[in-house]
């Protein structure tokens, strides 16, 4: 009995030995130590020992347990040490890597413009406007001097949702809800920013959507020279100082006279090139005098105020300023498009 609890024990210490990890060395410990184990196989002989024996023979075997037992104790320090170090190495960082750069947006081109614009009026004193995408016939047409079956509203298709509602088709009907507001006391001076929508068939220069700038100013003595002046300050700091503007006769039903605007080429400098179509000049926006029937119909008396409106595509703008080929680039959000205006001010 003896030698077998010696041989139990060397047996035992050699397995703790080898032991790779605590789930072998548990297995060692149910094992040798378990209530099934050989050890207590052997104690449940002793009762056939001599009373001499077995004190000699229960202190071995508390001995022999006591030995695997520790070794165990030992190596499993041992094994879970192991274990944190191996843990720690595996989860070292190595602060020298460099760092994944953050990748950082920027601000739309569109958005730029029309903040550059905005700015620009803020500071000649103009406040922004802003008025319903879904609109009132009543404000997209007729308080603008388009009543039903007006040719010019065939200018602008229009995507109907009643008879009496739309999308607006531009952003003058702004004008028409801010002089009502107004309640026939001037001044008013505003720029109201925002998108338009029309039934046109997208390519390099239409789109359904799309964004315009109203600009309006209504007070006693405003007169043409006013217009002109503001768009030659707001053409200069948009373009450059060496730009110059010309305005053209044109026809807009809310404004009379009405005209068109062009700036010079900046291309050629005014000598005409294939940008402006060998003319030295490029169309920017459409303006004019606010029609006595426009302020009239919004509670001014047109004997007293006089005003002038203007009206421009932030789209064309920002194309002519970046040299943009095609409208639709706002629009599709190709990265490579936008990141060229990161920098951009
Ligand atoms: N609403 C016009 C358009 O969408 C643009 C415009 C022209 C606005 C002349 C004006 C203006 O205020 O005076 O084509």
């Amino acid at each position: 009995m003896q030698e077998r609890l010696q041989e139990l024990k060397q047996e035992a210490l050699q397995k703790v030995e080898v032991a790779l990890d605590l789930k072998q060395l548990n297995e060692v410990r149910v094992a040798y130590l378990g209530k099934k184990g050989p050890i207590t196989e052997v104690l449940r002989g002793m009762g056939t020992l001599s009373a001499e024996e077995r004190p000699i023979m229960g202190a071995l075997a508390n001995e022999v347990r006591e030995a695997i037992s520790t070794a165990i104790q030992e190596k499993q320090d041992i094994l879970e040490k192991e274990a944190v170090a191996k843990k720690l190495a595996s989860e070292t960082i190595d602060v020298t890597l460099p760092g994944r750069p953050v990748k950082v947006g920027g601000a739309h081109p569109l958005t730029k413009v029309i903040e550059e614009i905005e700015d620009l009026f803020i500071g000649m004193g103009y406040t922004i406007a802003e008025g319903p995408e879904v609109e009132r016939d009543y404000y997209n047409f007729e308080a603008l001097n388009l009543p039903k079956g007006h040719p010019a509203r065939d200018m602008q298709d229009s995507f109907y949702i009643t008879d009496e509602i739309l999308l607006r088709t531009h952003t003058s009907p702004v004008q028409a809800r801010t002089m009502e507001k107004h309640e026939g006391k001037g001044p008013v001076k505003i720029i109201c920013p925002g998108k338009v929508y029309r039934r046109d068939n997208d390519d390099a220069t239409h789109s359904h959507q799309f964004t315009q700038i109203e600009g309006l100013v209504v007070d006693k003595n405003i007169r043409m020279s006013d217009l002109k002046g503001t768009l030659e300050v707001f053409a200069k700091k948009m373009f450059g100082d060496e730009r110059e503007i010309r305005l053209r006769p044109s026809f807009f039903p809310f404004t009379e006279p009405s005209v068109e605007v062009d700036v010079s080429c900046g291309m050629c400098g005014g000598n005409g090139c294939s940008i402006c179509k060998g003319t030295g000049w490029i169309e920017i926006l459409g303006a004019g005098m606010v029609h006595p029937n426009v302020l009239e119909m919004a509670g001014f008396d047109s004997k007293v105020y006089t005003g002038f409106a203007f009206g421009m595509g932030p789209e064309r703008i920002a194309m002519l300023k970046y040299g943009i080929d095609d409208i639709r680039h706002f629009y599709t959000n190709d990265v490579r498009f936008l990141q060229q205006f990161k920098q951009v001010k």
